[in-house]
């Protein structure tokens, strides 16, 4: 099975966790892809999406899946997204897709969050993945000094721009031992908008795509 198949294999897995006459949070990358395309087949079950991005709203939109504003929803019952890493304790770096900052807000509006993921995204203690940073623009040499004294070397993502008109700053060798610790002491860097560290709101359950099956964790 290849890395891709088993992202297929996570995302359409968590279709069960779907009930009917709900609107549901969508995340962002590859394997939510798989989601989207996945929940095109069951569409009439949903009243809609709330999309973590504006490739994923054009995306449910071509199949004619309805897109609706969190503001207008509510908290939701279902948030369905991927991972650049996670560990069996349900923590997880997220962001390569660039996305983090709308896929926290919508994972923290949602009960329950599944992470879909491929095998490769299991680590014992996250920080080998670059952890990505949503930066106010005018702060991003301030963020940069801020990471170089917490031991990290910062990198600014070359020619992006975030849906949110701001810019990513991809931190690696950070050290995350204890993750919580790290989230909300990022959290507090003035220009720091979000980071990648999804703990203090973690996953609910992993859906581990394995040659072997999906593996459930949580
Ligand atoms: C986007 C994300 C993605 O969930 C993460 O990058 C994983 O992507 P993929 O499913 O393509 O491996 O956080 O911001």
């Amino acid at each position: 099975m290849t890395q891709d198949e088993q992202k297929q294999a996570a995302a359409e897995a968590a279709l069960d966790f779907i009930e009917t006459g709900s609107v549901i949070g969508v995340g962002t990358g590859s394997t939510a892809n798989h989601f989207i395309d996945a929940l095109a087949r069951i569409k009439g079950k949903l009243d809609g999406a709330v999309a973590s991005s504006e490739a994923s709203a054009a995306r449910l939109r071509e199949h004619r899946i309805p897109v609706l504003e969190l503001d207008s929803t509510g908290d939701l019952p279902l948030y369905v997204d991927g991972a650049d890493e996670a560990t069996r304790h349900l923590h997880l770096i997220k962001g390569g897709g660039g996305a983090l900052t709308r896929e926290k807000i919508v994972a923290a509006a949602s009960k329950k969050f599944i992470c879909v993921a491929d095998q490769s995204k299991l680590v014992d203690v996250l920080g080998s993945f670059p952890l990505p940073l949503e930066v106010i623009p005018m702060a991003k040499s301030y963020v940069g000094r801020q990471m170089v004294k917490l031991g990290g070397r910062p990198a600014l993502r070359e020619g992006y721009t975030t849906d949110n008109g701001n810019f990513i700053i991809d931190v690696h060798d950070l050290e995350m031992l204890d993750p919580v610790a790290v989230e909300e002491r990022l959290d507090h860097v003035a220009g720091v908008v979000s980071n990648g560290i999804f703990a203090r709101r973690g996953a609910d359950l992993l859906l581990l795509g394995t040659p072997g099956g999906v593996e459930k964790i949580g």
